[in-house]
C-alpha cells in the first residue's frame, strides 16, 4: 500500500491504512485497523481528487497523490463527505494548489467553511449535475444521512465506477490486495456488516431510498471510502445492502448478559442450551461488560433472535446492558424475536427495565420472561432453557 494503485482507467487509489487508531469515532474498536480510501481521476482536460484522508496521514497521502498526478496540477476536489476521516487534508490541498476548485452540494458548503474556512472557488452541485474532466464525466448524486446530511456519491460514467464514500464501506485495513477478488469474502463481509451496524444502520430506510436512486446507473465497480474496493461482487454487495437495510436476517441468535457474580451468566448459558436443543447452532454468547459493542451490534443485525439478560444494579439495568439497549433503540432493528430475563437480590428493577425496552423496540417478544431471585435454581434455569427453545422454535416456523 506504499504506492498509488491504478484501479481503473486513469483512476488511482491514493488511500492509506491506519493501524494506530484503536477506536473509530472514538467509539468502535479497530482490531484489524481501518483504511481511508481516496481516489484521483486524471482526465485529458483536468484532474480531480475524490475525498482526502484523515489529517495525520498527510505525508503518505501526498506522496501517493503526487504519483497519481504525475506532474499535473490538481484542478478539482470532489468533497463527497465532510467528516474529518475523509476531509482531513482539505486545507493542505488548498495550500498546495491555491486555485483548486471544491465541488460539493449545498449542505457541504457551510461545513467546508466551518472546518477549513473555505468559501471561494467552490462549485455547488445538485443531483444529476456533471463535471467533464475530458474522457471522464463525473456525475453527482446526494445521499443525505449516509452518513451525514451533505453526503454524496460520484459516478464516473466512462468507467462505471461509483465512488460511494461511506456507503458500502467496511472496517479493516488492506492486508495485501485492495479488491474483493484479492480478499476472503468472509473477512470483508463481516467487517462491512460491523461498519453497517455501527455507522449506517440507523439510516436503513434512507439506504433503501439511495439504492433506488442509484438503481438506474450502470455500476461496474464500487469504490467506497473505507475497506474493500469491489469489482467482482458488485451485485452481491448491493444485494447485501438491500438485505441489511430491509432488516432481513439469518437463522441464529445473539445472547447478551450483564452479570456481576456469574448468576445471570448461568441463566444466559441455559438460554443457549435451549437454542441448541431447538437445533439453532449459530449462537453467539456475549458478556456485555467485556465483549466489544460493535461485534454485538454486528451479530444482532445478522441474526433473527436476541436474548437480553441483566442483573439489577442500583434498582435499574446493569450499566453495560443499559448501554446496549440504548444503542439498539438508536438503531431500531426490525423483524427479530426478543427474549428477556432479569435477576435481582435486594431490589427488583432489571426485568421491569427490559420490559419497558421491549415495548419501545417493538420486536416480537418470546415467553417466558424469567425473573430470578439471587442465584438461579434448577427450576429457574429450566425457565431460561425454555426461553431458548421457544426462541429457536419461533425461527423455525
Ligand atoms: Fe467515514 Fe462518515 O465518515
Amino acid at each position: 500500500m506504499y504506492n498509488a494503485i491504478n484501479v481503473n482507467k486513469d483512476t488511482w487509489w491514493v488511500g492509506v491504512n491506519d493501524h494506530e487508531t484503536d477506536l473509530f469515532e472514538s467509539l468502535w474498536s479497530l482490531p484489524n485497523g481501518v483504511a481511508y480510501n481516496a481516489y484521483v481521476v486524471t482526465g485529458t482536460n483536468a484532474t480531480a481528487a475524490i475525498d482526502t484522508v484523515k489529517g495525520p496521514c498527510f505525508d503518505e497521502y501526498f506522496n501517493k497523490l503526487n504519483q497519481a498526478l504525475n506532474g499535473h496540477d490538481l484542478n478539482y476536489l470532489i468533497v463527497n463527505h465532510m467528516e474529518p476521516d475523509h476531509a482531513g487534508l482539505i486545507s493542505q490541498l488548498k495550500n498546495r494548489w491555491p486555485n483548486l476548485k471544491f465541488v460539493g452540494n449545498a449542505k457541504t458548503m457551510p461545513l467546508l467553511k466551518g472546518y477549513h474556512g473555505i468559501s471561494e472557488n467552490t462549485i455547488t452541485v445538485k443531483d444529476g449535475d456533471a463535471l467533464d474532466l475530458g474522457g471522464h464525466i463525473l456525475k453527482f448524486a446526494t445521499v443525505p444521512m449516509l452518513h451525514w446530511p451533505e453526503s454524496m456519491v460520484t459516478f464516473d460514467e466512462t468507467t462505471g465506477v461509483l465512488f460511494s464514500n461511506d456507503s458500502f464501506g467496511g472496517f479493516g485495513a488492506h492486508d495485501g490486495g485492495i479488491f474483493d477478488d484479492q480478499k476472503l469474502k468472509s473477512n470483508w463481509e463481516d467487517e462491512m456488516l460491523r461498519y453497517y451496524a455501527t455507522i449506517v444502520a440507523k439510516y436503513s430506510n434512507i439506504v433503501q431510498v439511495a439504492l433506488k436512486k442509484l438503481s438506474g446507473l450502470k455500476i461496474k465497480n464500487i469504490f467506497p471510502s473505507h475497506g474493500t474496493l469491489f469489482r467482482d461482487n458488485v451485485k452481491q454487495v448491493i444485494d447485501l445492502y438491500d438485505k441489511w437495510s430491509k432488516y432481513e436476517s439469518e437463522t441464529g441468535a445473539v445472547v447478551v448478559y450483564g452479570s456481576m457474580y456469574g448468576n445471570t451468566r448461568r441463566m444466559a448459558e441455559a438460554v443457549c442450551s435451549g437454542l441448541a436443543a431447538a437445533k439453532i447452532y449459530d449462537v453467539r454468547l456475549y458478556d456485555s461488560s467485556r465483549a466489544d459493542m460493535s461485534f454485538i451490534l454486528r451479530d444482532i443485525w445478522k441474526f433473527k433472535s436476541i436474548a437480553l439478560l441483566s442483573c439489577t444494579y442500583n434498582t435499574l439495568l446493569y450499566p453495560s446492558m443499559e448501554n446496549l439497549c440504548s444503542k439498539l433503540l438508536n438503531r431500531m432493528p426490525k423483524n427479530k424475536f426478543l427474549g428477556i430475563a432479569g435477576s435481582y437480590s435486594w431490589s427488583k428493577g432489571a426485568l421491569t427495565a427490559l420490559q419497558a425496552f421491549a415495548e419501545k423496540i417493538k420486536l416480537t417478544k418470546i415467553e417466558p420472561e424469567p425473573e430470578i431471585y439471587t442465584a438461579p435454581n434448577q427450576t429457574d434455569l429450566q425457565q431460561c432453557f425454555e426461553l431458548g427453545v421457544n426462541l429457536g422454535e419461533a425461527m423455525s416456523k
